[in-house]
């Protein structure tokens, strides 16, 4: 996987496996502490202490389609590429939150890659389950909920093909414009 939003679009699919209802991620760019923290937090079925310590190793997994389970993996190893760490907390019952960090300026970080779209295919996969997506960059952020835009839009619903094409355009917008400013 090039990029970190790839892994961040199949942390949310664990997520969704999972039973998750809520799905909040947020992505902090810290510039003066040269640090990249990527969290993701679920109301799913969460997992004991056991599963949460197997749950990087490749070889677990509790799919049954296929002996091995990457994604979380693959990001701790994407984050140790680059100076950093994943933590795992979780309990049965209770969720599971995700923190991913990465030393920003590491030449082995991997890029960021395309949020907008990420969060997209999150929403046309599963219009019923709320997302919240949170970008921080230097004291600029963005903020997106699905459940507020839902409000929003009234009868029309989150998957209409022009409501994703809206927020496509918006996240694009929002995403380029934090960048800019920094
Ligand atoms: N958000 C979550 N809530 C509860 N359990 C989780 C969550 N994320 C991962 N797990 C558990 O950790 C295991 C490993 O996850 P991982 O993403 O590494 O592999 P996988 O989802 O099984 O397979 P793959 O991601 O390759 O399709 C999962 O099978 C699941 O049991
Ligand atoms: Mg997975």
């Amino acid at each position: 996987m090039e990029d970190l939003s790839l892994h961040i679009l199949d942390i949310a699919e664990n997520s969704l496996n999972a039973g998750a209802r809520h799905i909040g991620i947020t992505i902090r760019e810290d510039l003066g502490k040269d640090l990249l923290t990527i969290e993701v937090v679920d109301d799913g079925r969460g997992m004991d202490e056991h599963e949460a310590q197997r749950a990087t190793d490749p070889f677990y997994t509790t799919r049954t389609t296929r002996r091995v389970g990457l994604g979380l993996g693959l990001l701790l190893q994407a984050a140790r590429a680059a100076n950093g760490n994943l933590d795992i907390s979780a309990a049965p019952g209770e969720g599971m939150t995700i923190r991913a960090t990465f030393q920003l300026s590491h030449l082995d970080r991997k890029p960021l890659g395309n949020m907008a779209e990420t969060i997209t295919v999150l929403i046309t996969g599963r219009p019923d389950v709320d997302f919240t997506y949170r970008h921080e960059r230097n004291g600029w952020s963005l903020w997106f909920s699905t459940q507020e835009l839902k409000s929003r839009l009234g009868d029309v619903p989150l998957n209409d093909p022009e409501t994703l094409s809206f927020v496509r355009q918006y996240l694009t917008q929002e995403e380029q414009s934090i960048q800019h400013h920094s």
